[in-house]
């Protein structure tokens, strides 16, 4: 079969995910059997593209280098993301809006609707599976679809598949880890003399930051990757409001500077550990000693390692941000739905 694909959300991670679909899209059909159509793309502030053929990819990427939209892609039609996700005539809905950490919209909408309508759901967008992730799994249940969300933890670096299928049958007894590019980037800089600002600026530019960096560098990213973490692989029910939080924004040069005179580096750690039956979660600025193994993750990697019952501990280290991948998570769920229903 054909996979007809629509994608709501063209900024960094719809637009690396296109990119590889563009570039492998032979090598797709040649190694996994995966032929694809992208019908729709829908973006508020790039604009709307439709074919019904499907859309000339490197048509699109062209127009949005050229002119920064795509509103001058031929065959105009006028549509919005609700009808792309529940109407129009598509197999999987990719959504990658930016993270609303609050009200999880407008991915969640999306989401609902497309699963609600019959559609399958790639998605990187956490705030929807961090807010309402029982409740989407039980419509997609009931409407017998897949929804996936690898993206939504590490980027492309798969440390929700490596717990969800090559760990299967270990139990989970605890989770440490560098779960956000953004701040382990600044640290990095700033421990090679750069400024907080420079820093920062620098992980905007490379595509890494969430559209308000705040979430970033208060530390509200990696704290709802841990509830996805919590809820998705440890069966926990906690909310944002559950994990004691705190940023790297009161961290300065010297501070970082100090602690490598001591043979120790400020990381900033997130941790998931059972305790009386219940999950507990923090993430903050933890002095760690070098020798510690996520000491020596620097720059966007993210680091992610496992407690488990029959393995012990297991470590997982790659890149936690970045377009294409982000892209490549997008690119493995996708694959991950064409595997399970093709056979
Ligand atoms: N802003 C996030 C980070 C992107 O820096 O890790 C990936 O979730």
């Amino acid at each position: 079969m054909v996979w007809k694909i629509g994608l709501i959300g063209f900024g960094n991670v719809g637009q690396g995910f296109i990119r590889i679909l563009a570039k492998k899209k032979e090598e797709l059909k040649r190694r996994y059997g995966f032929e694809y159509k992208v019908l729709a793309v829908s973006d508020p502030i790039k604009g709307n593209a439709y074919s019904d053929d499907g859309l000339d990819l490197n048509q699109i990427l062209r127009l949005l280098d050229e002119k920064g939209n795509i509103r001058n892609y031929p065959g105009y039609k006028k549509f919005d993301s609700i009808q792309l996700a529940r109407e129009m005539d598509i197999d999987i809905v990719v959504e990658a809006t930016p993270t609303n950490l609050e009200t999880g919209e407008p991915g969640l909408s999306h989401i609902r609707n497309a699963l609600e309508s019959g559609r399958h759901v790639a998605t990187s967008n956490k705030g929807p599976i961090a807010l309402a992730y029982r409740e989407l799994v039980s419509i997609a249940e009931k409407k017998n679809v897949i929804l996936r969300f690898e993206g939504t933890v590490m980027s492309g670096t798969p440390a929700l598949n490596l717990a969800r299928e090559s760990l299967a049958g270990c139990d989970i007894l605890d989770v440490e880890g560098i779960l956000n590019g953004t701040t382990n980037f600044i640290l990095t800089e700033m421990e090679k003399g750069s400024s907080y600002e420079k820093a920062l600026k620098k992980a905007q530019e490379m595509g890494y930051a969430e559209t308000d960096p705040t979430a970033d560098v208060e530390g509200w990213d990696a704290a709802v990757k841990t509830v996805i973490i919590a809820n998705t692989l440890m069966n926990g029910n906690i909310t944002i409001k559950d994990v004691e939080r705190e940023g790297i924004t009161k961290i300065a040069l010297e501070d970082v500077k100090n602690a490598l005179k001591n043979n120790m580096r400020i990381k900033l750690l997130a941790c998931i550990h059972r305790e009386n039956n219940k999950v507990k979660v923090s993430v903050k600025p933890t002095e760690i000693p070098l020798d510690h193994p996520l000491a020596n993750v620097m720059d966007v990697l993210n680091a992610i390692t496992f407690t488990t019952d029959n393995l012990g501990k297991v470590t997982l280290i790659g890149p936690g941000a970045g377009r294409i991948e982000t892209g490549q998570a997008i690119l493995t769920d996708v694959l991950y739905i064409h595997r399970i229903l093709s056979g």
